[in-house]
């Protein structure tokens, strides 16, 4: 063990040495990357050796990533909420919320919502000091969504509410629209929804009651919004995009085992896979 150890205590050295002597020869030869929309894109780890990030989610603001991690063994399911700093790898922890495990953040007002197993609770970005606040207790949150206002879906009932805001009371409403069990839900720029079941995925054009159905992966990890307003899905090793001129899935990367995915202020995506969150920058290798 200790040889091990020093072992990679001297490989740690040498490559600090030889990236220091000549850096561009170093970035050459990690520079590995993947194609979105048929551009080469370059991986920048950012996070690493976590067990099965997920649920990632961008602070503009601080250039955080927050993210749900597993905590217990591999067949048991218990979460925690964690965030990497910009400039750090390595990662803090938000002990505060109970088994943490879905995320939503507003950056236009600098908060960020955090879901577990017994409720919601909510953080203010700008503040170094700020605490973690509880405003929903007794529900189990299985995944959030934010714009204008709070969505979640309770577990294990799959129900979608909002978190509404009227003068000095919130209050949760259950979203009757959505009669569906769902496991996803988001509002994209064009104010459709997309909504996941255990069928697949559907979009509810902003109006309307009718559900679209998109051919494509059967169990999506995650729907993100871009900061263009565009709906990105993760699933079945890849990220994909709605083309709503004829209804179809486009898939625009391949990535293997994808978990989350978010969008940094550039809007560049971030990805996490079973170990690692990821950033993909455009650059030329
Ligand atoms: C660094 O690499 C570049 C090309 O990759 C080379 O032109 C340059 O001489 C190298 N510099 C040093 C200090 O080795
Ligand atoms: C928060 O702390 C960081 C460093 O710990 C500092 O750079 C930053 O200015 C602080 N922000 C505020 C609003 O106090
Ligand atoms: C809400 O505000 C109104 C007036 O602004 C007040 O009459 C009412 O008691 C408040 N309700 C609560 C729950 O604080
Ligand atoms: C969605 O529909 C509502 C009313 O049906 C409308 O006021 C709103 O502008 C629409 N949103 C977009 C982005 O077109
Ligand atoms: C998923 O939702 C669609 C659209 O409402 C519905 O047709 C389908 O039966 C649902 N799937 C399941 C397994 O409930
Ligand atoms: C849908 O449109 C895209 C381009 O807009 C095209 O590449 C794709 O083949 C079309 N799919 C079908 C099923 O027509």
């Amino acid at each position: 063990m200790k040889n091990f150890l020093m072992l990679c205590f001297v490989c740690l050295i040498a490559a600090a040495t030889l990236s220091d002597a000549n850096s561009s020869t170093a970035d050459k030869e990690k520079c590995e990357g993947i194609h979105v929309r048929d551009k080469f894109h370059k991986k920048v780890v950012i996070g690493m050796g976590l067990n099965r990030p997920y649920q990632l989610a961008y602070d503009h603001h601080n250039h955080k990533i927050f993210f749900s991690y597993n905590i217990g063994k591999d067949d048991e399911d218990s979460f925690e909420i964690g965030y990497i700093e910009k400039g750090h790898i390595k990662h803090k922890v938000l002990k505060e919320v109970e088994n943490g495990f879905a995320i939503a953040i507003n950056n236009n007002d600098n908060v960020v919502y955090f879901g577990g197993s017994d409720g919601i609770y909510k953080l203010h970005l700008k503040t170094n000091d700020s605490v973690t606040e509880k405003i929903l207790s007794h529900q189990n949150i299985w995944d959030m969504f934010f714009k204008h206002h709070l969505y979640f879906i309770v577990y294990p009932s799959q129900k979608l509410y909002k978190y509404e805001h009227s003068k000095n009371k919130t209050k949760p409403e259950h979203q009757k629209s959505i009669h569906e069990k769902i496991f996803q839900f988001a509002i994209d720029g064009d104010d459709d929804k997309f909504i996941t079941n255990e069928t697949g995925l559907y979009r509810i054009k902003n109006g309307t009651d009718h559900r679209i159905f998109y051919e494509g992966p059967k169990i999506y990890r995650a729907i993100e919004i871009d900061n263009k307003g565009v709906a990105h899905f993760s699933g079945q090793n890849g990220i994909f995009v709605a083309n709503k001129k004829n209804d179809t899935l486009e898939k625009i990367a391949h990535v293997k085992n994808i978990f989350g995915l978010a969008f940094d202020s550039n809007n560049n995506i971030i990805y996490s896979d079973p170990h690692e969150i990821v950033k993909l920058v455009p650059e030329e290798c």
